[in-house]
């Protein structure tokens, strides 16, 4: 083949994949993690239809977030995923840690908001903790999301009650400390929700930990770790 040639097809291919990432955003759906030429199951999905004008606002305050901010947040998929899962579960207190800029907190919120329940969330950074409760409160959430500001290792040892969703999303090397200390408090048939497992980041410790209990039941889907507390 041509030099010419080749560097025309190369173009255009770059083109047509820039295009497709930018549509795809611009859609609330981001591309998907599997490598090149691989498929992924939620290509298949389409953008969230907002039931009335709360919800409507709520996927615009989202929109702006992954807009205009430059911190990492879930993508929408697995905030979507956070959302069914804990408004199916009926869930009343949900634990985050790592809030960054809020993004997933608000996901949670709206399953908060139908089941009555609340969200603690962790974040160490006094930036991204003031942008996210702006941003809890332009969703209309302040009311059921309590954002804790410092160390989340420290800070949750003050935890007292029964734990539906623990939603690790923070220091990698820390969820096997975040485990340890909270496990005891996830009611039965709860659930840890673990981001970033993937071969790459997971900590060995942590699969160790959620791969061997007798008493845990641990999938991992997308690069999401999900263990049930058997009942
Ligand atoms: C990947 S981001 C969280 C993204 C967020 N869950 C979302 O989807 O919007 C991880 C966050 O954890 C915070 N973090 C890291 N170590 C922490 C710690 N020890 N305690 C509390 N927050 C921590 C970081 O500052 C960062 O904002």
């Amino acid at each position: 083949m041509k030099n010419a040639a080749r560097t025309t097809i190369i173009v255009t291919t770059v083109i047509v994949g820039i295009s497709a990432i930018l549509f795809s955003n611009a859609l609330g759906q981001r591309p998907s993690r599997p490598g090149a030429g691989q498929q992924s199951d939620s290509q298949l999905e389409k953008p969230p239809i907002a039931k009335d004008a709360n919800e409507k606002r709520i996927f615009g305050v989202l929109e702006n977030i992954l807009k205009s901010q430059r911190y990492r947040n879930v993508p929408p998929q697995d905030g979507r995923f956070l959302r069914i899962t804990a408004e199916s579960m009926n869930a009343k207190n949900v634990i985050e840690i790592g809030t960054s800029t809020g993004y997933s907190g608000i996901w949670f919120g709206m399953a908060l908001q139908k089941t009555g329940g609340k969200l603690t969330t962790y974040e160490i950074d006094a930036q991204r903790a003031a942008t996210a409760r702006a941003n809890f409160k332009k969703a209309g959430m302040a009311d059921i999301i309590t954002l804790v500001e410092g160390d989340a290792h420290e800070e949750v040892k003050k935890l007292k009650s029964p734990i539906d969703i623990l939603f690790l999303d923070a220091d990698k090397e820390g969820y096997i400390d975040y485990l340890n200390k909270l496990l005891p408090l996830v009611r039965p048939g709860g659930l840890v929700i673990a981001h970033n497992i993937n071969p790459r980041m997971a900590d060995p410790k942590y699969m160790e930990a959620i791969t061997t209990n007798p008493n845990l039941e641990t999938i991992v889907r997308s690069g999401v770790g999900l263990t049930l507390k058997k009942q």
